[in-house]
């Protein structure tokens, strides 16, 4: 999500005049794109735009601006903090770059809420290639009590399906062959159409060949959905549903509003329609008061459901959030050897899958990088698993997808060759 605000903060300065160089050193205004999910991205930002105080020194015509979740809540206090920081704007304040950018003025700050966001149509200044990403939704509802989210991003709103279904069609008829619906939780997606009827309108768009989707709330997973995925040709037999704990306490605590039990029926559904259905996941290790027992149902849950990737983090405090204040933070050490298990756990199960891919054909749509001219050596499946090409002979041709022989499955890839007939 963050990628893709990146790009529409470049559509609104390109069309300033201003194009994107890779040289700090050249640029006449440098924007920072900024995450507060976890403590970690905010450490790397701060001592990062540390170092940008003697660049202003010496360049006083320098801009600098700071934008997403952490302008979002330091707001003002970012630039007492950092005086050399010209503009703070947060994530529902993107359009403003341009005003800010265009009046050249300093120490201005955009943090309000916007609910009208999600009218806005932003340009966006995407790579060249095959995939481009397309918000359909904005903020987040749902409270998980470790989540910053909701006071980042503010409320859900879902933008009208019109221009949805506009944008995609511009973007199949530029070639983009596969779109990633955006969202924090895009099955909950509701405007004048509901999430499933807009996945019916996409798929109908001519020249478009993948549908894909993130991020899922379990609790708004419906049958309708699962069928969706099952028989519309485009929507990719993939799905990312975080689980984030195996333990109905924690769960309970962290407010999900799940259980363990109803998490497993979305799991069922979804198999019942699309068998083959790669699942993916997000889990939490240490949440507070995570006890022994609640971290093997963790472990449990996830020998039992047999995830396809698993993306594990260790339970980071959140200022101003619900959980910040719950009594039974864990040790640092004791989090990262949960996390470990965790992470243990999913690889023996992914290796094992990538491994029974071994001798299968399969269907990727290959991946270039701008002004690549190696050739296109590797693609994705339609369950998303990566695919590296070890001859890349019959990969140079202008095909975007090619079916593969895998030859082997590693842990976090497959190896393939090219068929010849
Ligand atoms: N600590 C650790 N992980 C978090 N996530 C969200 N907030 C936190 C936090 N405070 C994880 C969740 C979510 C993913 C995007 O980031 O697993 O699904
Ligand atoms: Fe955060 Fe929960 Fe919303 Fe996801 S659903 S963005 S984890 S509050």
């Amino acid at each position: 999500m963050n990628v893709h605000d990146s790009e529409k903060m470049a559509g609104i300065l390109e069309k300033e005049g201003y194009e994107i160089t890779e040289d700090r050193g050249s640029a006449d205004l440098i924007v920072y794109n900024t995450c507060s999910i976890r403590e970690k991205a905010e450490q790397k930002f701060m001592s990062d735009l540390g170092r940008l105080k003697s660049a202003k020194s010496l360049r006083p015509g320098l801009r600098i601006a700071v934008a997403g979740c952490i302008a979002q809540q330091m707001g003002g206090q970012l630039l007492k903090r950092a005086p050399f920081v010209d503009y703070v704007l947060g994530p529902q304040n993107i359009h403003s770059l341009s005003t800010m950018a265009r009046e050249a003025k300093t120490g201005e700050v955009a943090t309000m809420d916007n609910p009208d966001a999600t009218l806005l149509e932003l340009p966006a200044s995407r790579k060249e290639g095959n995939r481009a990403w397309v918000s359909i939704m904005y903020g987040c509802n749902n409270f998980c009590t470790y989540c910053i989210v909701p006071y980042t991003r503010g409320r859900e709103t879902s933008r009208p399906g019109e221009n949805i279904i506009k944008e995609i069609s511009g973007l199949a008829a530029q070639g983009f062959k596969e779109v990633t619906l955006l969202g924090q939780n895009v099955n909950s997606y509701e405007s004048d159409i509901g999430f499933v009827e807009l996945l019916r309108k996409i798929n109908e768009i001519d020249g478009l060949r993948r549908i894909r989707f993130v991020t899922n709330h379990p609790r708004n997973l419906s049958g309708e959905l699962a069928e969706a995925i099952g028989t519309l040709d485009k929507v990719c037999e993939h799905i990312h549903l975080p689980l984030q704990s195996g333990s109905d306490s924690i769960l309970k605590a962290m407010n999900r509003k799940y259980s363990f039990k109803e998490y497993m029926k979305c799991i069922e559904l979804l198999r019942k329609y699309t068998p083959d259905i790669a699942i993916t996941s997000d889990i939490i290790a240490g949440f507070p008061g995570e006890s022994a027992e609640d971290h093997k149902s963790t472990i449990n849950a996830i020998k039992s459901i047999q995830y396809d990737g698993l993306f594990a983090f260790r339970y980071s405090q959140r200022p101003g959030t619900k959980a910040c204040e719950m009594d039974g933070h864990l040790e640092d050490e004791l989090k990262q050897e949960r996390l470990m298990e965790i992470l243990d756990t999913q690889d023996a199960i992914t290796l094992r899958k990538n491994q029974a891919l071994e001798g299968s054909m399969v269907e990727i749509m290959l991946e270039t990088e701008p002004g690549d001219e190696s050739g296109k050596a590797a693609g994705r499946t339609r369950s998303n698993k990566l695919v590296n090409i070890s001859d890349n002979s019959g990969s140079s041709s202008k095909d975007e997808f090619i079916t593969v022989r895998v030859t082997r499955g590693n842990k976090h890839s497959l190896l393939a060759e090219t068929v010849r007939d």
